[in-house]
């Protein structure tokens, strides 16, 4: 778990947080990174450029016009470095990177980034819950930055909401996970289901439904990445399959509760975000079904896979973890899903948001908490439960 040898170029923008980047330089160069900092000129009234000349070495770049660089100190930097942080990124920031600005030193080294882009956006909570900031948050993470925060807690005003940068040891973390240093799941196997199933009403139909699957293959490829050992049973989905990962190919609600169920014992948590259906056709047909009068199918019920892996688990292994996308009270319906089916974790999602896109906007309820995430890309979410797992798994 270590930083060494990366180059990491920290964005400081003008908030009250600014104070925060001095103490997330200090951590990326403990945990062995090389840092530049570049700022911007309301970046620079909150902190003092110089406190950066001392720790890094280097003086920050605050003006892209200062004669003393030689040739474009943003392409330069937008080259050298294998990640840029930026922290805070304020509502101003967002709404500049995510309609290309580029006429600020941070906006135009990131503008010029070849690496992976952070951003801890902190600012006042009507600010972050602002249409716009919500606007110009999912084209961000559509465009693959990467999102941390931000929390909730005291804020500048001295109200307390959401809003609140996320801490810089937070920060770090994020950032060691976006680059594939961070091989906290090594030794861990996960079992993760994702996509529809399918139930065959003859040998042409089926009934079906809408999962990509894009959740589950976010998570299989996360925890993949962060060194676990990741078996994804997958209903019928066109997704690439994560490198590293090991797919069990399944169709039925039947065939999932088989795959998984037999792989129970081995495994140290189960993450079940397949859309299992809960009812099938009585009958599959042997032929395929003449049309004819109406039609009347009778359904009985599948295995509730989920509820069957909490009902008979003896001890705290594997930890299990269950998705419920909901229409409505998200919240109260995940609760009650982690009672029900007695897991460890329900991660709640409203069936309008991220449904077959690549952000997604969740609460993730356990037994003594509920947090609920800022919208995020699909890899972000799978990375911030990841994490959950892993502090369980630590137990
Ligand atoms: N699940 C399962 N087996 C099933 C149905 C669901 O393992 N036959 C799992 C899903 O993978 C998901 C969670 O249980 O993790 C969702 O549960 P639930 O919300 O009960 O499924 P719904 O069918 O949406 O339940 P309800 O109709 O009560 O809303």
């Amino acid at each position: 778990m270590s930083l060494r040898d990366s180059r990491i170029v920290v964005g400081v923008t003008g908030g009250v947080a600014a104070f925060k980047s001095v103490e997330l330089v200090r951590e990326l160069q403990r945990r062995g990174a090389s840092v530049r900092v570049v700022m911007t000129r309301s970046a620079a009234r909150f902190v003092g450029p110089i406190t950066f000349t001392g720790l890094v070495g280097t003086p920050p770049v605050t003006d892209l016009w200062d004669p003393s660089y030689r040739g474009e100190v943003h392409v330069e930097l937008g080259e050298w470095a294998d990640a840029m942080v930026v922290a805070p990124a304020t509502m101003q920031f967002l709404a500049s990177a995510a309609h290309g600005f580029a006429d600020d030193p941070v906006l135009a080294t990131y503008a010029c980034l070849r690496g992976e882009a952070v951003f801890a956006p902190a600012m006042h909570t009507r600010m972050f819950e602002r249409a716009s900031t919500q606007r110009n948050l999912a084209r961000l993470a559509d465009d693959g930055v990467h999102l941390v925060g931000p929390v909730s807690g005291p804020l500048a005003s001295g109200e307390v909401g959401l809003g609140r940068m996320s801490e810089p040891s937070e920060i770090v973390d994020a950032l060691e996970r976006v680059l594939g240093t961070r091989a906290d799941l090594a030794g861990k196997k996960v079992l993760v289901s994702a996509g529809p199933t399918y139930e065959d009403l003859d040998p042409v139909r089926f009934l079906g439904n809408r999962s990509t699957g894009k959740m589950g293959y976010a998570i299989a490829a996360r925890a993949a990445a962060r060194g676990a050992d990741v078996t994804l049973v997958s209903g019928p989905s066109s997704l690439e399959v994560p490198k590293g990962v090991n797919v069990v190919r399944v169709r039925s609600a039947r065939e999932m509760h088989a795959a998984v169920v037999g792989r129970r014992d081995e495994a140290d948590a189960i993450v079940m975000t397949a859309a299992v259906a809960d009812y099938r056709p009585a009958e599959t047909a042997e032929h395929k079904i003449k049309k004819g009068d109406d039609l009347v199918l009778r359904m009985v019920r599948n295995p509730d896979i989920l509820a069957e892996l909490g009902a008979s688990r003896t001890g705290p292994r594997p930890v299990l973890v269950g998705f419920a996308l909901e229409t409505q009270d998200v919240e109260g319906s995940a609760k009650r899903k982690l009672e029900k089916k007695k897991v460890d974790l329900v991660v709640g999602n409203e069936a309008s948001d991220g449904f077959g896109g690549d952000t997604n906007k969740v609460v993730i309820v356990s037994r003594d908490e509920t947090r609920t995430l800022p919208l995020m890309s699909k890899l972000d979410v799978a990375d911030a439960l990841l994490d959950r797992i892993r502090d369980l798994l630590a137990r």
